[in-house]
């Protein structure tokens, strides 16, 4: 597959299924916090698999509309009132979808784009008044093992995620980013910003050890390019991430959302 913008992973259903099983039941919370109307105009920017898309276009009903845009749109679903638009949203060139929004939701897109806080101020200008944004990074911390059948296991689980991080940081992924977002909604002139965080335990063959093993083994290649050990990553690969007795932190997520006033 061609990806058009230099995005550090491919869109395939082995990474975006377990990123969904993670994320969907928060991202719904958030929604029904929000309580976006029937009848809205809604964008998706970012939208992977779709399955935000799908959760707006329930939201916005025969009434409204929504918009999804991604790089890579092969896995966005089509229905009635959403439209697909294929943009790199890192061109800095105006969003394909027109404004104003009533709602804009992004998940796991700008901490990879260089022209995060531009983006965030794009999207903060496309709002309606009132109209909600709603952004949610992943921010990189140190590994946890919560248990593990070894300490040799534990050590390799903590050098290959490690290892994962800084490769998606030489890929200029901000893995601080999260963390920035709620100010750089505020300096938007966002109002009610509030910042949620969200993480859980994952246990080996359970689908966030399958999240982590699609990561690795989508960066294999360029982790063993820059120096890491390429029996390290195949024990986490091959054992690690199946390993029942393995118990692991999940990626951290932080969700923030503002208002336009
Ligand atoms: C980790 S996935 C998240 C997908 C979806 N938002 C979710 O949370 O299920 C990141 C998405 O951002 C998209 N993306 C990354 N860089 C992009 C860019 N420069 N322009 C447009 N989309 C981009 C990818 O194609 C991918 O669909």
């Amino acid at each position: 597959m061609t990806n058009l913008a230099d995005y550090v992973f491919h869109n395939v259903p082995a990474q975006l299924t377990p990123l969904q099983e993670f994320l969907d039941p928060f991202t719904r919370g958030e929604l029904a916090e929000i309580q976006p109307a029937a009848g809205g105009h809604f964008l998706d920017v970012g939208a992977g698999g779709g399955s935000v898309t799908r959760m707006l276009s329930e939201l916005a009903g025969e009434s409204g509309r929504v918009d999804a845009v991604d790089q890579d749109t092969h896995m966005v679903p089509e229905g009635p009132n959403i439209t697909i638009h294929t943009q790199d949203l890192s061109s800095g060139e105006p969003l394909a979808a027109q404004g104003p929004f009533d709602l804009v939701h992004g998940r796991l897109l700008t901490h990879h784009l260089e022209n995060r806080v531009e983006f965030v101020h794009r999207l903060a200008g496309s709002l309606k008044p009132g109209g909600w944004l709603l952004l949610g990074e992943f921010v990189r911390s140190a590994p946890k093992v919560v248990s593990a059948p070894s300490e040799h296991h534990a050590a390799v689980f903590q050098r290959v995620l490690d290892g994962l991080y800084d490769v998606m940081t030489a890929r200029h992924t901000h893995g601080g980013w999260g963390h920035e977002v709620h100010r750089t909604m505020l300096d938007a002139g966002l109002t009610e910003v509030r910042t949620r965080w969200h993480y859980e335990s994952w246990t080996g063959g359970g689908y966030g050890c399958r999240l982590f093993e699609n990561n690795v083994s989508q960066k294999r290649d360029a982790m063993i390019e820059a120096g890491f050990d390429a029996a390290d990553i195949d024990l986490f690969l091959k054992d690690l991430m199946h390993n029942p007795d393995m118990v692991v932190r999940s990626h951290e997520f932080v969700s923030i959302r503002g208002r336009r006033a």
